[in-house]
């Protein structure tokens, strides 16, 4: 089977062709930069550019695979959560697309493409616990088996990565915020500023950011010497405390698991913010003392990607392929299986 996926929830124009055993035939992926001088995504300028890239990354991915559009099997498209305009321009183009050739049009959850990205490179067992870490999402999810998901547990205010991006705003960095802050905590004293570390002391699995961006906030207004030195100090400190809240939830989740007799082997950390190798190499050390293992998936299928929906299309539809085209793309589209 040889699937034709598009990615397109935010700021990514993603076009991907993979086969039923892995392959990537090709992958084109368009990071729009359009955003970097407003600081974050503005959607009506992401689903502008979605509609001048995606027929032109179309043809070049075709191109690059080496493959004829009639030997495309399957047409699938993320159709939510994200940016309505984003989604209804990447939705319409890959249904239209699958009417044309003739072949069934798979709609697939972003968040879902996320959680099962993990399972293309690592020997995942099931149930295995998976922290989805991205710029709109940060949940803990206990995933039972592929279309089998329960939510443990989730941000009450900012994602993780919009943290991220909005320090690295108050910082003058960037966007996106999250390599960049990285990139200088390296240099940087991560006690120098105690920030809040809001509910990680509490025993639910819930997270909250905002207060952590206010207390930087207020720092940054009263230092008049904003230099690279604060800088570097700064993200340390804010990386160091987001850190420690991740590895306070982790060791809820496994309090919670054992409490609930639930035995699981793998820890999985998927989404962009996955892609920091501080927080990821001290969550490691504690996902092993657990005896578990952590699993990420290739570097690849981290940031939005056409890649991971070709692969969660695969997966959900080994046997039996049934097409959707009058699913509606929705900005809220859940995973739990209680969509209005
Ligand atoms: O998964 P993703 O590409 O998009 C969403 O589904 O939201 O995640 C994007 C987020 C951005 O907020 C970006 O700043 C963050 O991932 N990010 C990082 C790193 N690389 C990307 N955050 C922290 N450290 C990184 N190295
Ligand atoms: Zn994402």
């Amino acid at each position: 089977m040889i699937v034709f996926a598009v990615e397109t929830s935010c700021d990514e124009t993603s076009v991907c062709i993979i086969r039923e055993n892995k392959k990537i035939l090709s992958h084109v992926t368009y990071s729009q930069k359009d955003h970097i001088k407003f600081g974050g995504v503005i959607p009506e300028l992401a689903s502008r550019a979605h509609l001048q890239i995606l027929q032109r990354i179309s043809k070049k991915a075709i191109l690059e695979s080496g493959i004829n559009n009639e030997d495309i099997d399957v047409v699938t498209a993320t159709c939510g959560p994200g940016l309505i305009g984003c989604l209804l321009v990447g939705s319409t183009f890959a249904k239209s697309f699958s009417i044309g050739l003739n072949k069934p049009f798979v709609p697939i959850n972003h968040l879902e493409g996320h959680l099962l990205s993990t399972t293309y490179n690592n020997n995942v067992t099931y149930p295995f616990i998976s922290f989805l870490l991205t710029g709109g999402h940060t949940q803990i999810y206990l995933v039972k088996s592929i279309n089998n998901y329960e939510l443990l547990g989730e941000t009450c205010d900012d994602a993780i990565g919009e943290a991220f991006d909005k320090i690295a705003k108050l910082l003058d960095l960037p966007y996106p915020g999250g390599p960049e802050i990285e990139k200088i905590a390296k240099n940087g004293d991560e006690k120098k500023f105690i920030l809040p570390a809001p509910l990680s002391n509490k025993k639910d699995l819930n997270f909250s950011f905002s207060g952590i961006k206010t207390s930087i906030s207020l720092i940054v207004k009263k230092n008049n010497k904003i230099n690279s030195e604060f800088k570097s100090d700064m993200s340390a400190s804010f990386q160091y405390t987001v850190t420690k809240i991740l590895e306070s939830k982790l060791r809820t989740v496994m309090n919670f698991l054992d409490n609930k007799k639930i035995s699981v082997s793998n820890i999985a950390l998927v989404g962009g913010v996955a892609a920091n190798k501080y927080i990821n190499s001290r969550i490691k050390k504690i996902v092993e003392n657990f005896n578990c293992s952590l699993v990420s998936p290739p570097d690849f299928m981290l940031s939005d990607n056409a890649a991971m929906i070709g692969w969660a299309c695969l997966q959900k539809n080994s046997t039996k392929v049934k097409s959707n085209l009058l699913f509606k793309a929705n900005p809220r589209l859940s995973i739990l299986g209680d969509n209005k």
